[in-house]
């Protein structure tokens, strides 16, 4: 994925080689990418998952991230709360860059990100309630 919002860009500097580093109103928004890469160490070699990644998402907003399989939807969303660590860039979470977070301070942002996992892993066997009361 190699994406660069431009609804959200259209106001930014006009210096391309630094798109939105220091953008004040773009860096105040609630879910921050600056400049994100993601990528894989695979049995084949690396596989970039994502390049370049400058995304700015306002409190409250509905946004959908769309693409064919292996776009690096995932890889992208798991970023958000450090499942997967950047190879690159940042993530800034209301400002805060988490890209230093320690484990406790991960725990408490995770408590706040709700999240439904592609593999969510429900157990057939159990009802709806004690699938939810497991966790
Ligand atoms: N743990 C991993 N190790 C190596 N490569 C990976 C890993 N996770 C993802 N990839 C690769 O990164 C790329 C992006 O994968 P990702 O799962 O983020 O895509 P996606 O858009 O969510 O796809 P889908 O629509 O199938 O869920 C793919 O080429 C995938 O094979
Ligand atoms: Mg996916």
């Amino acid at each position: 994925m190699n994406a660069t919002a431009q609804r959200q860009l259209q106001h930014e500097s006009p210096r391309a080689e630094q798109p939105s580093e220091l953008h004040p109103d773009l860096n105040r928004a609630h879910v921050r990418f600056i400049n994100l890469g993601k990528t894989y160490d695979s049995q084949h070699g690396p596989v970039d998952a994502l390049q370049n990644i400058d995304l700015a998402i306002q409190r409250g907003e509905v946004f959908g991230i769309i693409g064919r399989s292996g776009a690096g939807k995932s890889s992208l969303i798991r970023t958000i709360n450090r499942l997967e660590r950047p190879s690159s860039g940042r993530v800034l979470i209301d400002q805060v860059d988490i890209s230093e977070f320690d484990e406790d301070h991960l725990v408490q942002l995770r408590r706040r990100i709700g999240m439904i996992f592609q593999h969510f892993n429900l157990m057939s066997a159990k009802t709806v309630w004690q699938n939810v009361e497991l966790p």
